[in-house]
């Protein structure tokens, strides 16, 4: 909807007094309670569906964004080529590393990344289990064994007061994960890596232009990683990104995503000699121009998602029951790939998280519960039970029985119960879409006794 005709019908509707300049969610008494829109969308009342009109993702600016595009497509040099290094040079720029190299994906940046600090079979790397599966596969895609840090659940992250207890002699590395787009304890983090010895490879898929006392996070450890699926910040249908400051190391990432081929070797080369062994996971020219359109605007986005996550939050932490995420001290700014709170039935009269989110879906909010517990799912189990496994590893490294024991997260548990998510692309719209999230669950709040009579007779 148009600014001028949503504004209309805020205020018709109640939702906007002519005095709109103070924040609604300010003014007492506010809004009528007879009005419809005061009656839950799911028990017939008013949906906000009317009034949404989320920005849609992935943007596309034909006129802008298309010419690079063609100009590549019309070249017929679609392997990776200038556009490629081009779009590797702006996103090193970005993140403030002197190397970046792209991939297939952020799933086999991992792989790579982790492949290449020369970690495999018999090691551990420390991992919360608050994250996309990615995270964990790309650890026993090398061969290695994930080992769970609970969550700290008021930040969403790896508690890194926990890490220490977790380490031993087969401990090599520490894979941080930016999870939501909002930053882990870093420093603290980087403190354990060095009096322990351990690799840091930063896992930031979901945090491009995320912040620790200004430095760029994935800047921070041996390697960072980044995803350009399309449901991210930086959108281009797949994509993934490697970077780092130790050049010895890129080069053999490069040479391990170009089939071992040494570094430098030109694309397409077929007789250079391989040096190693590797894969073939390299990122395409289409792929660079279109992230290279979509990197003019990610600077500009990440500060909307800023204001709009920190105005929303200053909103629903008012309400009882919703307690949004805390950012480290050290964060001076999140990428918020996602906006994240915990929900207390308690507070709502006992309605269940998943009647919530229907209320709210109702009302023309887009939300999920987000994650499950990763620490408990089939595939670490079928991975030990794997031939390869069996190989590399002894029958009592590999009882699952005693893994699990040592691995649960229960605060990451509870988490994945109370956890509410409303992606990144709602925090490009405007305040008054804030606003709106904000008097849904409001909304909802107020009406819970019945919700739930509705819902849970
Ligand atoms: C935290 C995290 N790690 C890794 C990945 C894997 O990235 P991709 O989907 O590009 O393979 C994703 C995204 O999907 C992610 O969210």
């Amino acid at each position: 909807m148009k600014s001028s005709k949503r504004r209309q019908f805020l205020m018709q509707s109640g939702i906007l007094s002519a005095a709109a300049v103070i924040p609604s969610w300010q003014k007492k008494g506010f809004p009528p309670r007879s009005s419809n829109t005061q009656i839950p969308a799911i028990l017939g009342g008013k949906s906000n569906t009317l009034l949404s009109n989320w920005v849609n993702w992935p943007i596309w600016d034909a006129e802008k964004d298309e010419k690079l595009l063609l100009e590549v497509m019309r070249s017929g040099v679609w392997s990776r080529a200038q556009m490629v290094k081009q779009f590797e040079k702006a996103w090193a720029d970005t993140i403030g590393t002197s190397r970046c190299l792209t991939l297939v994906n952020g799933t086999q940046s991992l792989i790579v990344a982790i492949n290449q600090a020369k970690l495999g079979p018999g090691d551990e790397i420390l991992v919360t289990p608050y994250t996309f599966v990615a995270s964990i596969q790309a650890i026993l895609a090398n061969g290695c064994i994930p080992v769970f840090v609970d969550v700290d659940p008021e930040t969403f992250q790896m508690d890194s007061h926990k890490i220490e207890a977790k380490i031993n002699r087969r401990t090599k590395a520490i894979l941080p994960v930016h999870i939501l787009g909002l930053p882990c304890d870093m420093l603290h983090i980087m403190e354990i890596a060095k009096k322990h010895q351990l690799l840091v490879i930063e896992d930031a898929c979901q945090a491009p232009l995320a912040e620790i006392n200004h430095q760029k996070v994935g800047s921070f450890g041996l390697a960072g990683c980044f995803s350009f699926q399309n449901s991210k910040n930086i959108a281009i249908g797949e994509g993934g990104a490697i970077v780092s400051n130790d050049e010895a190391y890129m080069d053999r990432c490069y040479s391990y995503h170009n089939l071992g081929f040494p570094y430098g070797v030109a694309t397409g080369s077929i007789s250079a000699g391989s040096v190693m062994q590797g894969s073939k996971v390299r990122f395409t020219e289409y792929q660079a121009a279109i992230g290279l359109a979509q990197l003019t605007r990610l600077e500009a986005q990440t500060q909307t998602r800023n204001e709009r996550a920190s105005y929303l939050s200053s909103m629903l932490k008012t309400i009882p029951g919703i307690q949004t995420y805390r950012l480290y001290p050290s964060v001076t700014r999140a990428a918020f790939h996602l906006f994240p709170f915990r929900y207390n039935p308690e507070e709502f009269k006992g309605l269940s998280r998943a009647h919530f989110l229907q209320a709210l879906q109702a009302e023309g909010v887009p939300c999920s519960g987000g994650y499950t517990a990763l620490n408990t799912q089939a595939f670490i189990k079928e991975t030990f039970e794997s031939k390869q496994f069996k190989k590399l590893y002894s029958k009592s490294e590999l009882m699952y029985s005693s893994y699990m024991e040592q691995n649960q997260c229960p605060l990451n548990d509870q988490l994945c119960q109370e956890a509410v998510w409303f992606t990144q692309n709602l925090l490009l719209g405007s305040k008054e879409d804030m606003e709106l999230i904000f008097h849904s669950i409001q909304k909802i709040h107020r009406e819970a006794e019945a919700i739930k009579k509705k819902l849970q007779p």
